[in-house]
């Protein structure tokens, strides 16, 4: 049995289409505890290099003490949106096997982000728009959290409910490559 209805002629997932990076979030939404453990889950049960699993989560609710301590690292151009989200999301790599300098696994930062996409697409399955980023301080946030130097804060992500339509507030350019361009080969 599929996991998903399938369409009668193949088309691009509902979610996938849909996803944006909102430049605004509904400061008034919030998200629940289940919703936060489905997107937590998402992540978790995504594949990884040897199952590696090279990921960890600091996760804020807009109001609550670990927002608090994530938006305090936030950069100026972040600093104006991502706190009106719901939820931030730090994403952490595990880089390194322990206190030597041996390489966890070569697949950490591969493996992390597609843990994120799977946040991402598991949030907008359930009405939950996210903007992943990495406009804010990366040492400042490891040494807020005594992330250990075996881990890599890596990037965000704000998850809420966006405030505008896809590209009706401009950030960076939202303009793809033609799927010829990507198709380094193809019979
Ligand atoms: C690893 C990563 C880092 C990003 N960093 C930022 C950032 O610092 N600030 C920002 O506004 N958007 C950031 N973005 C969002 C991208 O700019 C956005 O995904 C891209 O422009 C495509 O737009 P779309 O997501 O709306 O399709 C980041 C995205 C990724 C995946």
């Amino acid at each position: 049995m599929s996991a998903c209805a399938i369409p009668v002629v193949p088309e691009v997932h509902p979610a996938v289409l849909r996803r944006h990076s909102p430049m605004l979030f509904d400061s008034g939404a919030t998200i629940s505890d289940a919703a936060v453990d489905t997107i937590l889950d998402a992540g978790r049960l995504a594949p990884s290099a040897g199952n590696s699993q090279p990921w960890a989560f600091v996760v804020g609710r807009r109001g609550d003490a670990v927002h608090t301590r994530i938006v305090r690292h936030l950069a100026g151009s972040s600093a104006r949106w991502a706190p009106g989200a719901s939820m931030i999301v730090v994403n952490l790599a595990r880089v390194l096997l322990d206190d030597s300098d041996a390489i966890y696994s070569d697949f950490a930062h591969y493996d992390l982000g597609q843990a994120v996409a799977h946040m991402t697409l598991q949030a907008l399955s359930i009405g939950v728009d996210a903007h992943q980023f990495r406009a804010f301080d990366q040492d400042a946030v490891a040494a807020e959290f005594d992330v250990p130097r075996e881990w890599e804060v890596t990037t965000m992500t704000a998850f809420g409910v966006a405030a505008h339509s896809p590209g009706a507030v401009v950030g960076v350019s939202r303009e793809r490559r033609e799927r010829d361009e990507v198709t380094w080969a193809r019979a």
